[in-house]
């Protein structure tokens, strides 16, 4: 199709297959970023767009932070790579050490990756592999939950519940099971925070303990607030529920702290912040404030030192990536540590929370909102789904508010917020502000 070229968008918009995107309807009408600073982003027509998302959930401190960029040129500039394989250099050993000393309990040990799904797919990896080498092998079934999403690696897909994610993809892994998803309209619909009603669900672990034998079961895998499926808070006590069953059952419980990692809920981690221990948990985005690609999986002690019986010339763990570890994601995540420590960004949400809160709620009654959901700097704003359209509306309600000058994320009819925990409340409210007036535009 032929239209004429638009200012700082490339000509040829064809190569590129995007990433969950509808691409012909992308490119017949794009939408570019192009320069990024603080709270917002610049389009290619010039516009301030306010990012109400935080990218993609993961600039946590803003955009174009000064330090991070300076330690990545110093590093890009001193080491460029080096392997981490049988090798090592300074960067990795200090992130791991300084993360690890922010996490509860006994989570002491960090194993690096490129993102989440790669931490996704390590941590299930080495929850198979813990069993086996303690000799269980025998527990190899892993269990995830519907409206899950944890990344797009096939152990991923496998135990997240997005059905899209997963209908094109064949087989998937083998051995693998769903508890019921949290969402619960009818019952929970406008709570503020964790919903009352709801911690039984967890006891849907039980359920499938009995079916399957729990000698098979190696994990469980949760997000402790679903962020993808439009903003699910755990119901009160679930965390703590499933926690208990998996202790009685010797099952390993996987946190995929993606999202809601490095201060989204007002806690450094979910984990502290539900008061619930994981055995293992994954984050990603907000380790290096999205400035350079990297995921992590932290394991609890009793885990690493499991897999340190074999004699010392083994190798422990048959799993690594090129760039596991790469110098620059290294530098650019011990400066996103020292931002948000400095600025105090982990407790921001907690200082925020209640603006944001009412800001969200705000929008009860706006036209098409059926659901309000939030949680620390995260929120989700349900509309009514047109018969038969699912997703149209929320989308078209993302598409306004983003020609306004807000960017938010649309998932099915959800409209999520997360914005970089730098946000001041007037920007919290032109967020809510902006779509409720989109909302009223709209059919
Ligand atoms: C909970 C969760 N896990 C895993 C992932 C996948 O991360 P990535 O896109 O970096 O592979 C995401 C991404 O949004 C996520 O939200």
């Amino acid at each position: 199709m032929a239209t004429a070229p638009l200012a700082n968008v490339p000509n040829n918009l064809e190569s590129f297959w995007m990433p969950f995107t509808a691409n012909r309807q992308f490119k017949a009408n794009p939408r570019f970023l192009i320069d990024a600073k603080d709270m917002h982003y610049t389009s290619h027509d010039g516009r301030k767009i306010l990012d109400g998302m935080a990218g993609l959930w993961c600039v946590n401190a803003g955009h174009g932070r000064r330090e991070i960029i300076q330690a990545v040129q110093a590093q890009v500039a001193k080491l460029d790579f080096a392997p981490s394989f049988q090798m090592g250099h300074p960067g990795p050993f200090e992130l791991a050490a300084r993360l690890t000393a922010l996490l509860p309990g006994d989570l002491d040990h960090a194993f690096f990756t490129n993102s989440g799904s790669e931490a996704v797919d390590t941590a299930l990896k080495i929850a198979l592999a813990y069993h086996r080498v303690r000799g269980e092998g025998g527990r190899f079934r892993l269990i995830g939950r519907e409206r899950g999403y944890h990344g797009v690696g096939f152990g991923g897909i496998s135990v997240g519940g997005m059905v899209a994610n997963r209908k094109q993809f064949g087989t998937l892994l083998t051995g693998v099971d769903h508890l019921r998803h949290t969402h619960d309209l009818e019952q929970n619909a406008f709570s503020r925070g964790e919903p009352a009603k709801g911690a039984h669900l967890a006891d849907d672990l039980q359920r499938l303990v009995e079916l399957h034998d729990p000698a098979t079961i190696a994990a469980v895998i949760v997000e402790p607030v679903a962020g993808s499926t439009g903003v699910l808070p755990p119901p009160q006590g679930y965390l703590k529920r499933l926690r208990e069953i998996c202790d009685r059952h010797g099952i390993l419980l996987i946190f995929d702290e993606v999202i809601t990692g490095f201060g989204r809920l007002g806690a450094p981690f979910a984990t502290e912040y539900f008061g619930v221990l994981p055995d293992i948990m994954t984050c990603a985005k907000g380790l290096t404030n999205a400035t350079v690609p990297m995921g992590a999986v932290f394991v609890r002690k009793g885990i690493y030192d499991a897999f340190m019986n074999a004699p010392e010339n083994m190798v422990e763990l048959f799993h690594g990536y090129t760039y596991s570890a790469h110098p620059l994601a290294a530098a650019a995540g011990l400066a996103a540590l020292d931002v948000y420590k400095a600025e105090g960004l982990f407790t921001r949400a907690k200082e925020l929370g209640k603006h944001f809160e009412d800001a969200a709620h705000g929008l009860k009654n706006a036209r098409h909102v059926v659901d309000v959901r939030n949680i620390g700097l995260m929120a989700g704003i349900e509309l009514d789904s047109r018969p038969g359209k699912i997703g149209a509306r929320a989308y078209e309600a993302f598409l306004k508010c983003y020609e306004a000058g807000v960017l938010s994320r649309s998932v099915g009819d959800t409209l999520t917020f997360s914005p970089p925990l730098i946000v001041t409340k007037a920007q919290i409210d032109e967020m809510f502000g902006t779509l409720a007036k989109a909302l009223a535009t709209i059919d």
